[in-house]
Formats: C-alpha cells, structure tokens, sequence
C-alpha cells in the first residue's frame, strides 16, 4: 500500500508541475483528491490494509494530501502570475501612435452671422440688450402703437400662453423694456437679438420660430438721416462696401416715417436673377424713426427727444449672406451642413 502511495505521489506531483493551466489543475485535483478520486479510495479500502500499517498509511494519505493541495495552490498562482504578465506585454500602451482627435463642433451659421452683427454695431457704440420670448400683449402690442383691434395685430398673429401672455412675434418689445428702464435718461443705443414666434407654416422662406435683431437709438436730435446712415453702413460692412442700399417707404405702427431697406443683390449686382426674384434688390430689414407716441408711453417726451429703430430677419441675413436656399437647413441639426460653417 505504502508504495501505492509513493506511486500516486509521483504521478500527482508530475502531473501538476506540467499542468499548462487552471483547467488541467482541476482536473488533477478531482482525479486525486475528489470524492471518487485516487487518494480517496485508498482510504476506502482501509480495510483491507494489516492493522499495524494502518496508522503509517493513513498518516502518509495525509501527508500526500498536504502536499497535493500546497502544489496545486503554488501552481495556481506561478500560472496567474504568468497570464497577468503575457498580458501586460501583450496590451502594453505605444505612445509613439498619434493621438485621436476628438471631433469639434462648429459655430451654427446663425451664431456667426450675429456675432458679425454684434461686432458692427459693439463698434459703433451699441450695447446689447435682451428681453423675454414669452411677453405680454402690452409690450408687445399696446406700447408699439398697436392698439387691441388694430388690423396690425393680423401680420403678428401669435401663440397666448395665458390672458395678455404670449410668444413674442418680434424683437420690438425690447425697445419699449429699454426705454421704460432708461427713462429719462439718453443716449440709448442698443441691438436686441433673439427668438421670436409666428403662426407661419414651414416652408423653404418661413419657419414659425426664427430670430431677429432689433435695433434702437434715442437722444436729442437724431434724424432720419442718421438712420440711413447707421444702416448703409451696416449693410455695406455685411454684405460688402459695394453693395448698393435702397429706403422703400413703408407702414410699420411703431415708426413715423418707416421704410424697408433693400440691399443690391449679392448674386446679380441689380442685374436681376432668381434669388432676387429679377428685380435687383434682396429686402434685409424694416425701420423708421421712432414715433412720439412710442416714445411718449415709454417716458421720453417726444417734443425733445427722438430716435430710430430698426428689426432685421436674423435667419434672412444668414441665407443671403451665405448662399443658403432653404430657411429649414437652420434648424434640422444635419452635421454635413453644419460642418461647412467655420469662424473666420
Ligand atoms: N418688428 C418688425 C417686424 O417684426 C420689424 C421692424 C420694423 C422693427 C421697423 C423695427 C422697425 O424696429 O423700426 O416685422
């Protein structure tokens, strides 16, 4: 029996010192010492062993056992110790590789055209100001001269929120929120770009949600001729010093007179093609001098004081001024049409 064990011992310490891995050690371990495994039947067939060998046999199972489970638990970990270190070599980093970039994004056409915006008129003395996209009737309405029941009232027709709330229509209201809280105190000079709302259906020239950018001058002694001068050199420095610059009278409740300003077409030059429907001219904006009645609501006496105000299409400069036919590219989020819009 005794060399029975010496033999087990033999083959079982072998056995483990060539084992390639976890797999075969386990193996080896329910081979040997598992309830059906070698050892285990030696201690079964007791028995049949002579009395007097049987405390030395039983000693030497032990022992054996020991010493098993000792090689196995040492193999486990060299075999451990050897993966970790075949996959430290293996995904070691190599940073010699050029590093990916991370994707950037771009400004939106809208954002660069107002920032151009901004600066011209920041360079001229302008500071801008900002007012609420949910407003009420009287400054969008009331304090521009539009009285309830004005037919004016038709052109702005609009979302309400609430009695007297609703989505602004343009960007005028800053002008009466701005003199209400300047009063009585000139210059003013401001540009207040933001979102504005109309009941207009999408299509490729309207979207019921766009952007404008109003302008407002009070003080003593500001004329007509100031505006025209302030908005030619506007438009010459967006569109291009050789841009023509045409005043159309117009009707607008809360400027007397107003007018609508045309820009020479920047594809044609006012030879006449289809963005500018063949007449020479691409309308960029409305204006006027401010009339005394709004004035006069918002604090300023209109015998004394005067001003200027004018309202551009945010979203109409920015497909003039780059080329873009259909109002929706704003505002679908494509990336590969965003991407072609970089700050200069
Ligand atoms: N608020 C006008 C609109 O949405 C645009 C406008 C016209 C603004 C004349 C002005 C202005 O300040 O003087 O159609």
């Amino acid at each position: 029996m005794l060399e029975k064990i010496a033999k087990i011992r033999d083959e079982a310490l072998r056995a483990v010192e060539v084992a390639a891995d976890k797999e075969s050690l386990d193996q080896i371990r329910v081979r040997f010492l598992g309830k059906k495994g070698e050892l285990t039947a030696i201690l079964r067939s007791m028995g049949q062993v002579p009395k007097e060998e049987r405390p030395k046999v039983g000693q030497e199972v032990n022992t054996l056992r020991r010493q098993l489970e000792e090689a196995l638990e040492s193999k486990l970990k060299d075999l451990e110790r050897a993966e970790l270190e075949k996959r430290l070599t293996r995904e070691k980093v190599d940073v010699t590789l050029p590093g990916r970039r991370p994707s950037r994004g771009t400004y939106h056409p809208l954002t660069l055209v107002l920032r151009e915006i901004e600066r011209i008129f920041l360079g001229m003395g302008y500071e801008v100001a900002e007012g609420p996209e949910v407003e009420t009737e009287y400054y969008n309405f009331e304090a521009l001269n539009i009285p309830a029941e004005h037919p004016a009232r038709d052109m702005w027709d609009t979302l309400y929120t609430a009695r007297n709330t609703l989505l602004r229509t343009h960007t005028s209201p800053v002008q009466v929120r701005t003199m209400e809280q300047k009063a009585p105190e000139v210059p003013i000079k401001i540009i207040a770009p933001g979102r504005v709302y109309r009941r207009d259906a999408l299509d490729a020239s309207h979207s019921p949600v766009f952007n404008q950018v109003e302008g407002l001058v009070v003080d003593k002694g500001i004329t007509f001729a100031d505006l025209k001068g302030t908005l030619i050199l506007f438009a010459q420095k967006m569109f291009g010093e050789d841009r023509k610059v045409r005043f159309r009278p117009s009707f607008f409740p809360f400027t007397e007179p107003s007018a609508e300003v045309d820009v020479s077409c920047i594809v044609c030059n006012g030879e006449g093609c289809r963005l500018c429907s063949q007449t020479g001219w691409l309308e960029i904006l409305g204006a006027g001098s401010v009339h005394p009645k709004v004035l006069e609501m918002s604090g300023y006496d209109p015998k004394i004081y005067s001003g200027f105000a004018f309202g551009m299409g945010l979203d109409r400069i920015a497909l003039l001024k780059y080329g873009i036919d259909d109002i929706r590219h704003l505002y679908e989020n494509n990336w590969s049409f965003l991407k072609q819009f970089k700050a200069q």
